[in-house]
This record gives C-alpha cells, sequence and structure tokens, in this order.
C-alpha cells in the first residue's frame, strides 16, 4: 500500500480572484501537513478575498503578489520561482486564469511563472455553474487537460452566488490529497529498493578523520521517489546533517567497513540496489586511540583499500538489481561506462562533479544515465526532480531485465 506525501516537495500554490479563496489559509496548512513547503502568489484581486497576512503566517514565507516590479524581481524573481517549484497549484483557478493558461499570457506574476516554469501545472477549479458550463471554460479545459494539466474537481452543490451546480471548489483536504496522489505512484509497488547515501568517515584519531563533501541529498531524494514509487526502502547512510524520509527504514553508519557490513547484513532481501554513497575508497591503516600530537614536521599516514561495497553486492548470489552513481570530474561517460562493466552492474548514473553547480553538497544534479545498451539524459533540475525522473528510469528498466 502506498500512503500519499508531498515530503519535500515545493508547492508554488497561486491564489486568483474567486470566492474560494478565502478557504486557502487552510489549503496551505493541509499542504504543508502532508510534508511540502508552500509559497503563494496572489493575482490581482485575490487579496479581497483573503488576507495576505494570513496566507504569510501559514506558508511561513512573505506572500508574492501579483505586480513584477524591479523590487520584487530583486527577490525571489518570476524565474527563480518557477525553478524553485516541483508543482504549480492554481486554487482557486477562475474561468479567467484558466483562459490566460490556454492563452500562454505571461501577464502578472503568476501566469508569468506558469509559462517559466518545467513543473506540472495543476488547477483547481472554482466558478459560478454557469460559467464552469460556458463552452469557451470547457474548451478552455479540454486544452489544459491535453497539454497535461491536473485538473482536481470541480465540486457541485450549492454555491457562493445562490445558484446550484457544478463549479465549486474542491475542500482543502480533498486538493491536498489530490496533489499528493500525483507524486505518489505504483512503479516500484511492494519491491525493496535498499540505498546507500552520503559520505563516509575514515578515522585517524579520535577527533580527525578523511571525508568528502557529500551531503546525502542525492541518496535522500531517491529514498523519497522510491517510497513515492510505492517501495519499502532501506536507507543506508553516512554521517549526514538533513532528515531522512520518515517511511525509510535507516541505518546509520560511519565508515565504509560499517557501511558495508549493514548492506552485506541485508543486502539478500532486496529487489535493488542503488550505490549513491561516496564511500572513502582508502582508509588509514590504523586509527590513533587518542589525539594525534604534532611532534614532527611532516606526517606518514598509511592508508589500506576499502571493499568496494557497489562490486560486492553485484557478486552476491541473491543479486538485487544493481545502480551505481559515478562522480567524475572529467571524460564522465567514458570512466562511468568503464565502471558499469567492471563492477557488473545494469546501470550507472554518471555526474559531472568538480564544479559549483551539480553534484557535491549543491541542490541540483545532472545525470546521464547508461546502461549496456542505452543513454538517457536527465537534465540539471534540483535532486528531488531529478531523483523521481531517476526512479522511474530505474523502475522502467528493472521491469524489463
Ligand atoms: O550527497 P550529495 O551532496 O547530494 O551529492 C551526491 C553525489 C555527488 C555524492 C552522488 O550523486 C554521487 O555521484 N555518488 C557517487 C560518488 C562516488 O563516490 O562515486 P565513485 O565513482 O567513487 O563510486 C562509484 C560507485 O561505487 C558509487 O555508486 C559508489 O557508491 C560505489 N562505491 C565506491 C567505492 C566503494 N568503496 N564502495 C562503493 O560502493
Amino acid at each position: 500500500m502506498t500512503v500519499n506525501s508531498l515530503t519535500n516537495k515545493r508547492v508554488l500554490l497561486g491564489v486568483s480572484a474567486g470566492i474560494a479563496a478565502y478557504k486557502t489559509p487552510d489549503l496551505v496548512r493541509k499542504i504543508s501537513e502532508l510534508g511540502a513547503e508552500v509559497q503563494v502568489i496572489l493575482t490581482k484581486n485575490a487579496d479581497q478575498f483573503v488576507a495576505p497576512l494570513a496566507l504569510q503566517a501559514v506558508s511561513g514565507h512573505a506572500v508574492h503578489d501579483h505586480a513584477m516590479t524591479a523590487e520584487s524581481e530583486s527577490g525571489m524573481g518570476h524565474i527563480d520561482l518557477a525553478r524553485w517549484a516541483d508543482v504549480v497549484l492554481i486554487a482557486p483557478a477562475t474561468a479567467n486564469v484558466m483562459a490566460r493558461l490556454v492563452a500562454g499570457n505571461a501577464d502578472e506574476l503568476l501566469t508569468t511563472v506558469c509559462v517559466a516554469t518545467e513543473a506540472p501545472i495543476a488547477i483547481a477549479p472554482a466558478m459560478n455553474q454557469q460559467m464552469w458550463q460556458n463552452q469557451a471554460t470547457q474548451s478552455n479545459l479540454a486544452t489544459l487537460a491535453e497539454r497535461g494539466t491536473w485538473i482536481f474537481g470541480p465540486d457541485a452543490g450549492e454555491q457562493a452566488c445562490g445558484e446550484v451546480g457544478p463549479g465549486r471548489m474542491l475542500q482543502p483536504v480533498d486538493i491536498a490529497q489530490a496533489l499528493a496522489q500525483q507524486f505518489t505512484n505504483g512503479a516500484l509497488s511492494g519491491k525493496n529498493v535498499m540505498i546507500t547515501a552520503g559520505p563516509t568517515w575514515e578515522a585517524l584519531d579520535p577527533v580527525r578523520g578523511i571525508t568528502n563533501h557529500s551531503s546525502g541529498t542525492m541518496g535522500y531524494a531517491l529514498a523519497q521517489a522510491a517510497i513515492e514509487a510505492g517501495a519499502k526502502v532501506t536507507l543506508v547512510s553516512g554521517p549526514c546533517n538533513i532528515t531522512p524520509p520518515d517511511r525509510a527504514n535507516v541505518r546509520k553508519v560511519t565508515s565504509a567497513l560499517e557501511m558495508h557490513s549493514a548492506v552485506m547484513a541485508e543486502v539478500n532481501t532486496q529487489d535493488i540496489f542503488i550505490g549513491v554513497a561516496a564511500v572513502a575508497d582508502y582508509r588509514p591503516v590504523d586509527a590513533a586511540d587518542s589525539k594525534i600530537k604534532k611532534n614532527n614536521d611532516e606526517m606518514i599516514i598509511k592508508l589500506v583499500k576499502n571493499p568496494d561495497i557497489l562490486a560486492d553486492v553485484a557478486l552476491h548470489e541473491h543479486r538485487p538489481f544493481c545502480v551505481g552513481f559515478a562522480a567524475e570530474t572529467n571524460d564522465v561517460v567514458d570512466y562511468a561506462r568503464g565502471k558499469l562493466e567492471r563492477k557488473k552492474l545494469d546501470l550507472i548514473a554518471a555526474n559531472h562533479v568538480g564544479g559549483t553547480e551539480t553534484g557535491f553538497g549543491v541542490p541540483d544534479n545532472a545525470i546521464t544515465l547508461i546502461s549496456a545498451d542505452d543513454v538517457i539524459e536527465l537534465p540539471k533540475q534540483n535532486k528531488y526532480g531529478l531523483a523521481r525522473a531517476l526512479i522511474k528510469e530505474i523502475a522502467k528498466a528493472y521491469k524489463n531485465a
């Protein structure tokens, strides 16, 4: 069974000027309760129906109004907001805003963000029943549906104007659930997925060690995406400062040897293994029991090779479907292909590291997913969006294996 969740999602809520806007502080609450971060954009006149201060209080963010001024653009401008969002939800969506979406108008902040974003757009229509049934509205609805817009509702019943019929906005709890449902798919339903994440720490003495800049974000995002896809996830994590998805079985480890033991202890029950961790290739031969003193001008540290966790998993007699990561600074695809073959993997996700835009310790990443006979480019985006795209591809390849 999959549980609907919006954990780690960024929802950009567009509130257009309809009477149902008064329900949006509750909608922000319901979406936040499912784990999402919410920012709000009001269209022109929406503040006649809901107080921006109320939306600011429940979302924890200053509310963006309709205007695109030099001042608003110097804060989080329309392109930043378009990139920030995992989904743009417009609720209530009036007949007017639906028409402007169809036309591709970029005449105020919300509509401009909708044109600029790569994130999915969802609408919860709300209007008088006659307006809803109007031919133009129905034709706009069909166009939006054809373009892949998620459409939640409307409900039917007594309306604010006193008429009865279709056009009432869905209740906030139902909109939040419908949104979460879109991120929950059954591509890995019932599968056991083990993911390693984060760096390892190879102790030199009780206070010093060898590590790297992995934040764990990519691995944790994949754990979240696999859970959304219905998998039971075991997350074997090196030392990280981020919160793991609440439905993952987390095994916290420090060193590569501990990570190796934790993985091997449970690998025989796994269907898929994804090695995202930046595991130290070497560890000090002996970690000192007490703090090393600086008595000499030079110090030589002797290192010994760590076991290759991913390669050992791929050689296991109950071998799961194996996905590796390859962090490379140059000749990314060639080196990754070499690792795919040497470690006997099913897939390898090659990512370019060393710059400041993707890879270690930054919010974004870009991946080239390589198998024996295919190369798929997953372009630069935030790690949570990328993880969902990657899990989709992994599920496809696993089913075809
Ligand atoms: O954590 P973030 O800040 O979000 O950054 C994400 C990331 C850049 C760390 C991640 O996307 C990534 O690229 N992870 C792999 C990093 C790495 O160490 O790559 P590698 O080329 O050294 O190793 C290749 C593969 O073998 C990896 O799947 C690695 O987990 C695995 N490995 C390596 C050595 C070892 N002893 N055991 C292993 O299992």
